[in-house]
């Protein structure tokens, strides 16, 4: 009775909280371009997909993308054999345990006439399911706390998924352990299945039963005599083989029962059965419950948003479509590093310790910012750095095997940043390119708003040269923006920049200010950049450029060997001569 209230309190509660989670797909707003629709118009919008691709050659594509990516699991197996293996095992036993074993009476009964689950085949597949579980969970912890997969960060959520999997393998492997050894269950068994009355024939059947099938019976001293076998196999043949293969094709519940025997019949008089049987059905209930609210949600937001990923295009699609997948994403995301080993500009995660620069944990730290939540100041900070130091490359989308589209995620929220007013030089910045590119999507209000704020900017940085005093310029006032900067042949170097921010994110001199933009003018990055737009005299007018150090860590860690330090120098050289001819 309190079982079936407990089972179904955590159904509801899962229902409940699946309801809750898909609701909020239509609801969340990740950045600017997802403010422009309702709820409704979401969903209906959401409807006329589905029901486009459902009846389209789209299906297709559909059905391939679930067998290769969601059932075969491609996408991560390109990535890392381990991994893969780790997760089919998990996967694929548990999603077997949980049709076969957990629903049997739903599933299994219905199919097999001759269910039982004490019964082979189903007592061995679910040993063995079992142990590819187990096996699967071992790899998890090996690659997180042994192997230390470089930047695969454990958040609480990833540790809750490991113990709770890990409770309800262990728990159900002691449960079963425990109940083949039980001279309880075997007494109820013999009462229940078996019209034996007379205790020799009992203890016949007994005595085989703890011989052959790991029964641990305080009556059962001695060897079984072998005379008595022939009675014993009869009476066993008789009343229980129907429903009983060999205890031994389980091949895990009977080493648990061999470990447990010395142990079993204290076990047995303490009721450990019930104990464990409710501990193995707890951690069952707990884990379905609480499934919509932790990570193990992505075994229903990863597929759907794989399949969504495979029929939608980026361009042609429905906005309030893209609106949704991109709430959706962030459930899907499993959280699992890939895209963090990845990254372009992950050395700098590695060099400031900000976790905002992985973008593993950005897409966390969204979650929060899509709730609308009230962000400090220092964490405002650290996001604003973390969002902004990205190249766009690509890299993070083309390698998540869950098929997030995190570029275009950045893009939104980073867009939705500037919009609410930061002072990041934009033109200066490696989201200038990109935001180019997008700029189809903005609003042209929003798009030129910005620009103009940091052309002005740039202009007042030209005109802060006329006063030494505030920034250290040894050139006049120059506001053509154009001019080329004159630089030797190896200096030139400057175009190949990317804009990955490595060489501003390693230097010791930019290292030293809580605020080193406002102390420096320019970073190193921004510097090559103005060069390579031909701002000569912002490169002048840039205090870094007198206060580097010329200890060449930044052109040492340069992805696309710019030399950084050299042109600096040159630079310095430049406007030491320009100041000479102007006098
Ligand atoms: C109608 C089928 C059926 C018959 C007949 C039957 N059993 Fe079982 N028995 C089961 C099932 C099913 C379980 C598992 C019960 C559970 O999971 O709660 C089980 C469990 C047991 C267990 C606990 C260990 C384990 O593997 O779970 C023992 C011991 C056992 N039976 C002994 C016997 C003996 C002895 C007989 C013959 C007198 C017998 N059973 C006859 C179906 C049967
Ligand atoms: S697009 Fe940005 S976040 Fe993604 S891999 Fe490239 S630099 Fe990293
Ligand atoms: S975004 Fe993709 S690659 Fe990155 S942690 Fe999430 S699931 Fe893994
Ligand atoms: S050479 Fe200059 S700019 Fe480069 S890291 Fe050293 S101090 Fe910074
Ligand atoms: S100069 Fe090199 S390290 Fe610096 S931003 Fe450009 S590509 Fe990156």
């Amino acid at each position: 009775m309190l079982f079936t209230v407990i089972f179904y309190t955590s159904l509801f509660v899962f229902l409940l909280g699946l309801i809750y989670k898909v609701s909020t797909w239509f609801s969340l707003e990740i950045g600017v371009a997802s403010k422009n629709f309702t709820i409704s118009e979401r969903i209906s919008a959401a409807a006329r997909g589905i029901l486009g691709v459902i009846f389209s050659p789209k299906i297709l594509i559909l059905v391939k993308v679930f067998i290769l990516d969601v059932v075969l699991q491609r996408r991560i197996l390109k990535e890392d054999f381990l991994r893969w293996i780790m997760h089919m095992l998990i996967f694929t036993g548990f999603m077997m345990l949980l049709l076969m074993h957990a629903f049997d009476s739903f599933i299994t009964t219905p199919l097999f006439d001759e269910y039982y689950s004490t019964l082979n085949p189903f007592l061995f597949l679910r040993n063995f399911f079992g142990i590819m579980v187990l096996a699967g969970l071992m790899i998890a912890v090996y690659r997180r706390f042994i192997l230390k997969v470089p930047r695969l960060r454990t958040s609480p959520m990833d540790y809750y998924a490991i113990i709770i999997l890990t409770v309800i393998m262990i728990s159900g492997i002691l449960l079963e352990g425990i109940k083949i050894t039980s001279y309880t269950e075997f007494r109820n068994m013999v009462k229940n299945y078996s019209a034996l009355d007379e205790e020799e024939e009992i203890l016949a059947l007994e005595k085989l039963w703890v011989k052959d099938f790991g029964l641990v019976s305080p009556n059962v001293k001695d060897p079984i005599d072998p005379t008595i076998i022939p009675l014993s196999k009869e009476l066993h043949n008789m009343h229980c083989a129907d429903c009983h293969s060999s205890t031994e094709w389980a091949i895990i519940g009977y080493p648990a029962a061999r470990l447990l025997k010395p142990i079993a019949l204290r076990l047995d008089r303490l009721g450990c059965v019930n104990a464990f049987w409710y501990i193995h059905f707890l951690a069952c209930f707990i884990g379905l419950a609480y499934l919509p609210f932790s990570k193990m949600f992505h075994v229903i937001a990863s597929p759907v948003s794989l399949l969504a990923n495979a029929v939608m295009d980026k361009d042609k699609s429905f906005p309030a479509n893209i609106a949704t997948r991109q709430a959706m994403e962030l459930d899907a995301c499993t959280h699992c590093g890939t895209c963090s080993l990845t990254c372009s500009v992950a050395v700098a995660f590695d060099k400031t310790g900000n976790l905002n620069i992985l973008p593993s944990e950005k897409l966390v730290f969204l979650k929060t910012y899509a709730s609308g939540k009230d962000l400090k100041k220092n964490e405002l900070k650290a996001i604003q750095e973390g969002i902004y130091l990205c190249t766009n490359c690509d890299r993070c989308t083309v390698v998540c095997p869950v098929g997030i589209n995190l570029r275009e995620l950045w893009f939104n929220v980073r867009e939705d940043l500037i919009q609410k007013g930061n002072p990041i030089p934009l033109v200066l910045s490696p989201f200038s390119f990109y935001r180019g590119l997008n700029q189809q999507k903005l609003e042209s209000d929003n798009y030129s708003n910005p620009i103009s704020i940091i052309k002005d900017a740039i202009a007042d940085k030209c005109e802060l040269m006329k006063n030494p005093d505030e920034v250290i310029s040894l050139t006049p006032i120059n506001k053509k923006f154009k001019e080329k900067v004159d630089l030797s042949y190896q200096a030139t170097t400057y175009s190949c920049c990317f804009s990955c921010q490595n060489c501003s994110t390693v230097c010791p001199v930019v290292g030293n200010y809580e605020n080193p933009q406002e102390a420096l003018g320019l970073l190193p990055h921004q510097i090559m950049r103005s060069v390579g737009l031909g701002l000569k005299d912002l490169a002048f007018g840039s205090k870094m450029l007198w206060d580097c150090v010329t200890c060449y860590q930044c052109q040492e860690h340069c992805p696309q060997g710019v030399k950084v330090t050299d042109i600096l120098y040159e630079l310095k050289n430049l406007a030491i001569k320009e100041s000479f001819n102007n006098e």
